[in-house]
């Protein structure tokens, strides 16, 4: 079987529609076809200040909505990042690898430090690519199901690879980017030209699968539309209405042209009422499961350590190859 690996950050208390439409569900449908990788990236987590107590929390969060919303921990293998320490191994090496100026113009590091001030960017936020090229490349995937916003980290592990293949010898694996087309990226609901994120301006803006379904169908109801009356798809012009369209469409399973041949006569209060009907649904019985993995922490990190332990067989072969390559003397 070959292989697919991703993550997501323990950075909030819940999962928003952005993280579950544009990766997570994708992880959930490619573990029956793939030997699959999934992971809560907490190293990642602290490129920017976290609070310690709340980490732990939301790390555990992290892994009771994975398996929530149906990652199986007996056919995928789920685990924490710094239970894995070759990530942070393998990522010194490939650091060695990199440009200055080859991550200086990571998008995501700039908009980022722009944002933060340079005395307030971490080094650790720099670098933070690499450590997520060495994440994928310790184990070897085919595939790594992201949102379009990864697309850039995606080339930089593609690069590194290659680089590292060439300068010693062929020792990885040389990933793809899996984003689906039309559900990469769910846009913020009051801000509809910028990506729905964790840290987005506003909260009215994001739909977290945890929280009350009344409250995510006020933020429906407030989402911002347009002037015009027409339910149309047409994301340059429409760019509200066709979020709120692709939201429906990715979670009802009905074609977005469909959906239109509906609200042909009706307004922009029936596509909202019908998209927060669709997230209500849809998120029901992942509340209720999250709930019942809670009640249990024990058995979630129980769950974390059998991950852990196979994750660490396969790190621990990769990284023992790249020492060798590399020229590091081994210990005895
Ligand atoms: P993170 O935690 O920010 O997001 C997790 C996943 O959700 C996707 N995503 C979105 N997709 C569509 N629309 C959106 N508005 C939206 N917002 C987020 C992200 O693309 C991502 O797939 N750098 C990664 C974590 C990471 C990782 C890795 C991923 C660390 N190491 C190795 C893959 C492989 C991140 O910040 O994800």
């Amino acid at each position: 079987k070959d292989r697919v690996l991703s993550g997501i950050q323990p950075t909030a208390d819940s999962f928003h529609l952005g993280n579950y439409l544009g990766a997570v569900r994708q992880w959930v449908d490619l573990q029956d076809e793939y030997e699959a990788f999934y992971f809560i990236p907490d190293l990642h987590a602290i490129t920017v200040p976290q609070d310690p107590k709340e980490l732990r929390a939301r790390t555990r969060r992290a892994a009771a909505q994975l398996l929530a919303v149906g990652i199986d921990p007996t056919r995928s293998t789920l685990f924490v990042q710094s239970h894995v320490p070759e990530h942070a191994q393998l990522a010194w090496v490939l650091n060695c690898l990199t440009g200055f100026g080859e991550a200086g113009r990571m998008t995501q590091f700039k908009d980022k430090s722009a944002r933060q001030g340079s005395d307030h960017t971490s080094v650790g936020l720099f670098t933070y690519p690499v450590l997520q090229a060495a994440d994928i490349l310790l184990y070897r995937p085919q595939r790594v199901p992201v949102g379009e916003d990864q697309r850039q980290h995606l080339e930089l592990t593609r690069d590194l690879a290659q680089r590292f293949n060439s300068r010693y010898k062929k020792t990885f694996v040389v990933p793809e980017a899996h984003i689906v087309t039309g559900i990469a990226k769910i846009y913020d609901l009051q801000e509809p030209t910028a990506k729905m994120s964790k840290s987005g301006a506003t909260p009215a803006g994001r739909i977290e699968i945890l929280d009350d379904p009344a409250v995510s169908a006020k933020r429906i109801r407030s989402a911002v539309t347009d002037t015009e009356r027409d339910i149309v798809y047409d994301v340059a012009r429409k760019p509200g209405v066709s979020n709120l369209l692709v939201i429906q469409s990715a979670l009802t399973g009905t074609p977005i042209p469909t959906l239109v041949d509906g609200y042909v006569g009706k307004g922009y209060g029936d596509l909202k009422s019908d998209t927060a009907d669709a997230v209500a649904e849809f998120v029901a019985p992942v509340r209720r499961a999250f709930d019942e993995y809670m009640t249990d922490p024990d058995e979630l990190d129980r769950i974390l350590a059998v991950g852990a332990e196979r994750a660490r067989e396969i790190a621990a072969r990769t990284l023992a190859q790249v020492y060798d390559r590399v020229g590091f003397l081994p210990p005895r």
